[in-house]
């Protein structure tokens, strides 16, 4: 091996050991920099005689392409080797699941609400919406409730200041919707001709100081309420057995009236239902209070009760929500938990 060949060994090695493009310049300048060994070497070939000069300068110049041809190979290694450090680095791992934006659902009361509209609305029922606080003479007092009455004891009542309670029940819409419709007709009210009927619900909110599995102090009612001149007890029943088929989406069950007590009604029914199958089968639940409105609430409406009867109802939505969805604590659905409530999506 002569002087050259070993020279350009000598740059091979020392190229393949420089770790950093910085390191590699500095090497390149020790061979071919201009005081480096090859730009001596060709210094040194203006001593030489002529054909030597020619002969050795072509050696000198294959050995420069050659250290020439380390030099960019070493630098294409460490750039290649930069670029797979920092590609790591950043690396995407494309199969993770993408971070899509999450879906927002009703709430099962809401949804269990919604359904009770539908149904009412295809029987012909308008729905209408009430304050949730009340004054005395709408909770109480125009349902045949006076202050003394013993069955305000019934209800748990939360008392506001300014004589305002918390509606414990949705009946006051009754009133409410009454007088507004008899507004609306009084010409026709006042000339003795027929007045169209009312039949309405009116869900919402209502509240009482009660709390255990199966009672929340804020839970939900739906108010219905049908009134005209010829409407009786058994247009109750249809219409409800018919609200109750349609809820659960099947007949198989039974339901009764069962005599019970409200001021503004007379007579009064509590309305139980019992599943024919399923889990809950064969165990009497009740649904509803009921009855015929009382003709004294019928006055309160600004309607004579020798020509208009009807009758109304008051049902738990959150009852009627566990039973469809089979959900066994009240609680859960004022919770807020979002294991509970994105099953109803
Ligand atoms: N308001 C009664 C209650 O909350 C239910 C009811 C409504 C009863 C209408 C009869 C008629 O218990």
């Amino acid at each position: 091996m002569n002087d050259l060949d070993q020279l350009l060994q000598q740059a091979q090695t020392e190229f393949a050991a420089a770790a950093t493009p910085a390191d590699l310049e500095n090497a390149k300048a020790r061979f071919i920099g201009k005081s480096g060994r090859v730009t001596e070497l060709m210094k040194g070939l203006a001593a030489l005689p002529i054909e030597e000069k020619k002969t050795r300068g072509a050696e000198i110049n294959v050995l420069k392409t050659g250290i020439e041809a380390a030099l960019t190979a070493r630098r294409q290694a460490l750039a290649d080797a930069e670029l797979a450090i920092q590609l790591k680095a950043e690396a995407l791992d494309v199969t993770l699941p993408g971070r899509a934006r999450g879906t927002g659902g009703l709430h099962p009361i809401t949804r269990a609400m919604e359904r009770i509209e539908a149904i009412f609305g295809s029987m012909g029922f308008d729905v209408a919406d009430g304050p949730e606080i009340e004054n005395d003479w709408f909770n109480f007092t125009a349902l045949n409730t006076p202050e003394d009455h013993p069955a305000r004891s019934m209800h748990d009542t939360f008392y506001i200041e300014g004589g305002h309670v918390l509606r414990t029940h949705t009946s006051p819409m009754q009133i409410r919707y009454a007088v507004q419709h008899v507004k609306k007709h009084k010409h026709l009210i006042d000339a003795g001709k027929a007045m169209p009927e009312i039949r309405v619900i009116a869900p919402g909110r209502t509240y009482r100081v009660d709390s255990d599995a199966t009672h929340s102090p804020m839970f939900h009612q739906v108010e219905g309420l049908w009134v005209g001149e010829n409407v009786s007890f058994k247009d109750l029943k249809s219409v409800y057995v018919n609200f109750m088929h349609q809820f659960f989406e099947t007949t198989d069950m039974d339901i009764r009236f069962r005599p019970s007590y409200f001021p503004f009604t007379e007579p009064s029914a509590e309305i139980d239902m019992m599943f024919g199958s399923g889990p809950l089968k064969g165990r009497w639940l009740e649904v509803s209070g009921s009855g015929q409105v009382h003709p004294q609430v019928i006055r309160n409406m600004g309607l004579d009760p020798e020509r208009y009867i009807g009758f109304a109802f008051g049902s738990g939505i959150d009852r009627l929500a566990m039973l469809r969805y089979g959900v066994n604590d009240l609680r859960l659905f004022f919770d807020g938990d979002l294991r509970f409530l994105t099953q109803f999506k």
